[in-house]
């Protein structure tokens, strides 16, 4: 009996020894300026409001909870924690310590840490291995720092990971990649910083989201924006008041007010280039059209400022060809035996409900066809100069048809009358002649017909088709004075 007593004594002394012993190690081996107790059953270290210009060396190892919050650390260094005995934290507290630099194993050692403050310093950029050793992390509190780039991978893998706070810091881009694999992560905050736009897929993984705070960026509410904006309403995810900054027909329109078609990129005319002048010379005329935008934009096309109706009665003289490649729109208006007429401005128009752009070519036709303008004549010189040529040709060709009619006339009298003496011409001249007058056709003219087409020079000929055309634009003109 007294044997077991006895025992049962020294189990308790022991136990409080032990215990006083290790009670002593955690506080006494604390030194100024941190204050070391028990906080929430782990062992803490408290040593903020200070001028602490490195991590505290003689700290116990058993530290849990270390604040050094209000000091004046300006950069975390390789394994710093590491080298100073401290790789069982769970909690670390660095707000407010000047921190500019984080080397990419600051945090390396700290495998067990579920919470980090690192708010309210000047951190410019994270390497993406920052937090790839501490795989425990539950919080990661970044706010107010000067970080503009979260680059792929930066929060990957950390499978407890639940609450990232990135408010208040000058983000305009964050990696598609950076939130990969975080199957526990409930909260995000964004607000506060620079993003115009997000990519869907970067957020779109994390299927236990359900807080995420936009607000107070820039958010240009166009077609890039859509997919995402549309994905946190249905989502549930929208807090007020984010909204838009960008573009001007939207500017600060909640993101829950507008329609999901409000995100669209205004149209941009790409073809024609401003104050495009067009000059032709060929029968049909195809001005061109080419738009991007998205949603598809509607194109018209104008004349002299009256909507051009394709669907015209009677002749066709209008016709639009168009497609949609990706995002290229292209609507070619195509005139139909182009007149002079024709001339003048045609004006492209698109819109969508994003905006809509116009742009305006100057159609350049000449009076008189193409021949004129090579020429480099102008339109009233080349008119005299076709009427010259008509009559100097029409004359030509009357004298020249006189002429073989009343020779080959003498020929064949001559001919007959001499058959003997004759050369190799005249014989030939003969049976030609003698053909003549076996086939018994005076009625045939070979005056007009024939001769002309192969007697006149090329020149001619091709000057006579523009006679033709000379005649049709001559009408032209006479149709558009008598409308
Ligand atoms: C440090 O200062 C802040 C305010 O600057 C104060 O809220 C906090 O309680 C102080 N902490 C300690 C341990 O004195
Ligand atoms: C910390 O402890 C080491 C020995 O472990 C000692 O040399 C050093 O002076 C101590 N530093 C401070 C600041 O007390
Ligand atoms: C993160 O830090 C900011 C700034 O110090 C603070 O306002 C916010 O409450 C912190 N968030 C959490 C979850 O601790
Ligand atoms: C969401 O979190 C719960 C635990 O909070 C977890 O069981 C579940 O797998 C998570 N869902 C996804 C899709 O990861
Ligand atoms: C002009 O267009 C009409 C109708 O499409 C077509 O029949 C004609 O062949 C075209 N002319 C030229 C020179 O392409
Ligand atoms: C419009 O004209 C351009 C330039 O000739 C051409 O590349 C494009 O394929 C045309 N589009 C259509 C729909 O005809
Ligand atoms: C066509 O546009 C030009 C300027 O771009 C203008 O000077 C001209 O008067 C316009 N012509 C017609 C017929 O509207």
């Amino acid at each position: 009996m007294v044997h077991e007593h006895w025992k049962a004594w020294m189990k308790i002394i022991w136990t409080t020894i032990l215990l006083a012993t290790s009670l002593a190690d955690f506080t006494t081996e604390c030194q100024r300026p941190c204050d070391c107790r028990w906080q929430s059953g782990n062992k803490a270290a408290i040593c903020s409001n200070s001028s602490l210009r490195s991590i505290p060396a003689n700290l116990s190892n058993d530290i849990q909870i270390l604040d050094l919050s209000n000091n004046n650390l300006l950069t975390l260094h390789q394994e710093g924690f590491n080298k100073v005995g401290l790789s069982n934290l769970k909690k670390l507290f660095l707000k407010e310590c000047n921190i500019d630099t984080v080397h990419k194993t600051a945090f390396a050692t700290l495998a067990i840490m579920i919470e980090l403050d690192l708010s309210r310093n000047r951190i410019r950029n994270l390497h993406p291995d920052t937090f790839k050793g501490t795989e425990k992390l539950r919080l990661i509190n970044l706010s107010n720092n000067l970080i503009d780039i979260l680059e792929d991978g930066v929060f990957r893998n950390l499978k407890f990971l639940q609450k990232v706070e990135v408010s208040n810091n000058k983000i305009v881009k964050i990696g598609t990649k950076a939130f990969s694999n975080l199957p526990q992560l409930k909260i995000l905050r964004f607000d506060g910083n620079s993003l115009t736009h997000m990519k869907p897929e970067t957020l779109m993984a994390l299927h236990n989201l359900s807080g995420l705070d936009l607000h107070n960026n820039p958010w240009r509410c166009d077609c890039n924006l859509q997919t995402f904006r549309d994905w946190v309403i249905t989502h549930n995810l929208y807090t007020a008041p984010t909204a838009c900054a960008e573009p001007s027909t939207v500017k600060d329109k909640l993101w829950n007010e507008l329609d999901s078609s409000s995100f669209a990129c205004r149209p941009t005319i790409l073809e024609p280039i401003p104050d495009a002048k067009v000059r032709s010379y060929d029968e049909n005329v195809t001005l061109i059209c080419k738009v991007v935008g998205n949603p598809t934009p509607e194109v018209i096309w104008k004349y002299n400022n009256r909507i051009i109706e394709t669907r015209a009665f009677g002749e066709i003289r209008y016709v639009v060809t168009e497609n949609t490649m990706d995002l290229i729109r292209w609507v070619n208006l195509s005139i139909i035996n182009v007149r002079y007429s024709d001339r003048g401005n045609y004006t492209c128009i698109a819109e969508n409900p994003g905006g809509r752009d116009e742009k305006t070519l100057t159609l350049i036709l000449s009076k008189y066809g193409s021949v004129g303008t090579i020429l480099g004549l102008d339109t009233d010189t080349f008119a005299i100069l076709v009427g010259c040529l008509t009559a100097v040709i029409l004359i030509c060709g009357a004298v020249l048809g006189v002429c073989y009619f009343t020779t080959q006339n003498n020929e064949s009298k001559r001919l007959i009358k001499t058959d003997t003496s004759s050369n190799g011409d005249i014989l030939i001249e003969n049976s030609v002649a003698s053909e003549l007058e076996k086939g018994q056709k005076p009625e045939v003219n070979p005056v007009v017909k024939p001769p002309r087409k192969h007697e006149a020079p090329l020149s001619l000929t091709s000057e006579a088709t523009e006679m033709s055309e000379l005649n049709r634009t001559l009408l032209d003109n006479e149709s558009m004075l008598s409308k």
